[in-house]
C-alpha cells in the first residue's frame, strides 16, 4: 500500500478495533482500563504503557518508517532521550554529525558528561573521517540529521549505514525534516529513525511530540521498554492530534517544495543575500544526493544575509513571517538559529557550523507564494 493510502484510512490500517466503526481515531482519555471488562485480544491496564489511541499512531509510523514498531513519546527530544537512554550505557562512545539540532547538542551537554558517555563530533560529509572516529574511539551510536538543521546539509545515509555495519555501530538518523514522505532511513541502512512530531509530520503546530522507530524488533521491545521506564509516553490527546495532519502530510509537503524553491530562487538573485541553502537548488553542493535520497526536499530555506541591518528588516518588517521556532507547518516562520533553536551552542561551536547572527531558517508554508515574495521584496526595501 502506497503512502497516502495508508495515511488517508488510518483507522482501517492499524490496530484499533472500534465496535461502532468510528470513521475518525477515537480518543481514549483515560489512565486505566478496567481489566474484568476486557474481552479483546489485547489487553490494556495503563495509559502510560499501552493507550489504544497512541498505540494506533504507533501502528501507522511503523508501516510508514518500514520499521518492526515505533514509539510515541511526549516530545521529539524525548525520543531521542529515549534512543540514548535505551541504547547506550556507561562508558559507551557516541559519534554524532557536528551540525545537529541545539536541543540534541544541550542534552549531549548535559546529559552525557553526568552518564560518563563519550560525546565525539565531526562532519559527515567527511567519510573517512567518520570511519576513523568510528574505529579508532569505539563507538556503540552513530547519530544524525539528513537533511541537518540549520544547515542544510545531505548526508549520505546509505554510505554511513555501512561503515556503521562493518564496525558493528548502530545509526540513527533524526527524520524531522524530512520525515518518511521523503526518505525512509531504515530502508538506506538505519537501526532507528527518530523524529519530532511536532514539524511536518503534524502540520498545524497544536502539539509537541515525537518518535523512534526500529528495524529490529528487539531494540523496539527495548525502546518500548524503557518509555514506560521512564514514562515518556505521548497522551492520547496528542497522539489524536498527530493523526488530523497525516492524511494531508504528502500533498502539504509537495506544495511547500515548490513554495520553498520559488523562494530560494528568489532569494538567491538579491544582492543582499549572501548565500542561500536548500537542497532542490542546483547549486547545493549536495544537490544530487539529495536528489536521490529524498522524494520531496523539504520546505525549509537557510540564508545568510549581507548585514544586521537586512536581517532586522527581514525579521521585523515581514508581515507573512513569524519569529518563531520550528518548521514545517502549514504557516511560513523564520528564526535566527543563533536566537531560538541553536541557542545553548557555545559561540566556538556555533562558528563551526557557520552560523553567524545574520543566519536565518525560513520555514515556507502553504500561502501563495507570490504573497511571500512581495512580502519578502518589501520588508528588505
Ligand atoms: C531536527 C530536530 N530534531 C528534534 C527536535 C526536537 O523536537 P521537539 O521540539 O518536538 O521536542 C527538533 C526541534 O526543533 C529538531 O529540529
Amino acid at each position: 500500500m502506497k503512502l497516502e493510502t495508508l495515511l488517508a484510512r488510518i483507522t482501517d490500517n492499524c490496530s484499533i478495533n472500534d465496535p461502532y466503526g468510528a470513521s475518525h481515531l477515537p480518543i481514549y482519555q483515560t489512565a486505566t482500563f478496567d481489566l474484568k471488562k476486557q474481552t479483546g485480544d489485547v489487553i490494556y491496564d495503563y495509559s502510560r504503557t499501552d493507550n489504544p489511541t497512541r498505540n494506533a499512531l504507533e501502528d501507522i509510523f511503523a508501516k510508514a518508517e518500514n520499521a518492526s514498531g515505533c514509539t510515541c513519546t511526549n516530545t521529539g527530544l524525548s525520543a531521542i532521550a529515549l534512543l540514548f537512554e535505551t541504547t547506550l550505557k556507561a562508558g559507551d562512545s557516541l559519534l554524532v554529525e557536528m551540525d545537529c539540532y541545539g536541543g540534541t547538542y544541550r542534552l549531549l551537554k548535559v546529559w552525557a558528561d553526568k552518564m560518563g558517555i563519550n560525546v565525539f563530533s565531526c562532519d559527515f560529509l567527511d567519510h573517512e573521517q567518520v570511519e576513523e572516529y568510528i574505529s579508532s574511539k569505539n563507538i556503540r551510536l552513530v547519530v544524525c540529521e539528513s537533511p541537518t538543521n540549520p544547515g542544510l546539509k545531505i548526508i549520505d545515509i546509505k554510505a554511513i549505514s555501512k561503515i556503521c555495519k562493518s564496525y558493528g555501530c548502530l545509526l540513527a538518523i533524526d527524520n524531522s525534516l524530512a520525515t518518511f514522505a521523503s526518505q525512509r532511513p531504515l530502508d538506506l541502512g538505519a537501526d532507528f529513525s527518530v523524529f519530532s512530531t511536532t514539524k511536518s509530520i503534524s502540520g498545524h503546530g497544536a502539539a509537541v511530540t515525537g518518535a523512534v522507530a526500529a528495524k529490529d524488533p528487539e531494540w523496539f521491545e527495548k525502546l518500548r521498554y524503557y518509555c514506560n521506564a521512564q514514562g515518556r509516553a505521548q497522551s492520547p490527546f496528542e497522539s489524536f492530534l498527530i493523526t488530523l495532519g497525516l492524511p494531508t502530510l504528502t500533498y502539504r509537503l509537495k506544495v511547500q517544495e515548490q513554495n520553498a524553491l520559488r523562494l530560494a530562487q528568489y532569494l538567491f538573485q538579491r544582492e543582499d543575500v549572501l548565500k542561500v541553502s536548500f537542497p532542490g537548488l542546483e547549486s547545493h553542493a549536495q544537490h544530487a544526493l539529495a536528489k536521490r535520497q529524498m522524494k520531496i526536499f523539504p520546505g525549509v530555506i537557510t540564508v545568510d544575509m549581507i548585514d544586521n541591518e537586512k536581517t532586522n528588516k527581514f525579521i521585523c518588517n515581514t508581515k507573512l513571517f513569524g519569529e518563531k521556532a520550528s518548521f514545517g507547518t502549514v504557516d511560513s516562520r523564520i528564526e535566527q538559529p543563533s536566537k531560538i533553536s541553536h541557542h545553548s551552542y557555545s559561540d566556538k561551536d556555533l562558528k563551526k557550523i557557520g552560523i553567524s547572527r545574520n543566519t536565518l531558517r525560513i520555514s515556507v508554508g502553504l500561502e501563495n507564494i507570490d504573497d511571500l515574495i512581495d512580502d519578502i521584496s518589501s520588508a528588505l526595501k
